[in-house]
């Protein structure tokens, strides 16, 4: 298997060459990409999940190891390197969740076992919020159901060795579950971000402009301790959110530590 990806740099939306010339992705870590809206930041992940072969609108070059990226990985479902969750998803395909979640173990290689199905719907409940049952079928699902389930097939079943999640968190799902559910220390993870809390869950950034990498940036020890400080603010988000979903009438006396 591969060790690292190397995006060499195309050109902007005014094509200029991009900022960024090379830049390697190393397993083990997290990548979240920034920037503001229209600025690249889907794009890119689109070239990273075609492995883009410098023909395509940004001109880059997704190559695996430094090598030429192999036609037969583009096109083969066994040997996809890479899982995408993307910004907007709705099944359109007629089946139940379980009959589902059988066929995509069966195309992984994984035995088609009712307890992986099990899980797969366990984790994906922990993530979403109306309860999806294995007889539901696809079509019914909501967004963030939708999402919610294809994280947890990702984390369970998945063997792919990227990952590349588009704005996990107007998914209206459980948004730090997942990213713990999905980030494995033997997997490049690559998450698009406007969310400041997952912005700094990356070990580095990627910062677009105008449809260019314009940036990477190194997380430092004092967005570190930033990170750990917006957790617990998270929290309080958190509990009130669920409140408020949950249709209660919030008082002085609920104390949410504000
Ligand atoms: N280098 C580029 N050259 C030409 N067009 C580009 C380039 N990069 C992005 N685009 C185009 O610009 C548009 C906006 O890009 P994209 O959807 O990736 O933005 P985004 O950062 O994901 O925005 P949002 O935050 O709203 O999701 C798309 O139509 C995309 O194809
Ligand atoms: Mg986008």
């Amino acid at each position: 298997m591969f060790k690292n990806l190397l995006i060499i740099g195309g050109q902007d939306k005014n094509e200029n060459r991009e900022l960024i010339g090379e830049l390697y992705l190393e397993k083990g870590k997290i990548y979240t990409i920034v920037g503001p809206t229209g600025s690249g930041k889907t794009q890119l992940i689109e070239d990273i999940e075609c492995l883009s072969d410098g023909f395509g609108l940004t001109k880059r070059k997704i190559l695996i190891d430094d090598g030429i990226s192999p036609q037969h990985l583009r096109s083969s479902y066994q040997n996809r390197l890479v899982s995408h969750l993307s910004q907007n998803m709705h099944f359109i395909l007629d089946m139940s969740v379980i009959n589902f979640l059988k066929m995509r173990l069966k195309c992984t290689n994984f035995p088609d076992d009712i307890k992986s199905v099990e899980k797969i719907l366990e984790y994906a409940n922990e993530l979403s919020g109306e309860k999806i049952l294995g007889h539901f079928s696809l079509t019914t699902l909501s967004g963030g159901q939708s999402r919610a389930l294809m994280i947890a097939d990702v984390a369970i079943n998945g063997t792919t060795p990227i990952i590349l999640i588009d704005e996990i968190e107007n998914a209206g799902i459980d948004r730090l579950r997942a990213m713990k559910i999905l980030v494995d220390s033997d997997k490049i993870v690559l998450v698009v971000t406007h969310d400041p809390l997952l912005a700094l869950y990356g070990h580095k950034r990627i910062v677009m402009k105008n449809g260019g990498i314009s940036k990477i940036i190194n997380r430092n020890p004092y967005e570190l301790s930033l990170l750990k400080q917006l957790h617990s603010i998270n929290k309080v988000t958190e509990t009130i959110r669920d409140d408020l979903r949950r249709g209660k009438q919030l008082e002085k006396e609920c104390f949410y530590g504000l």
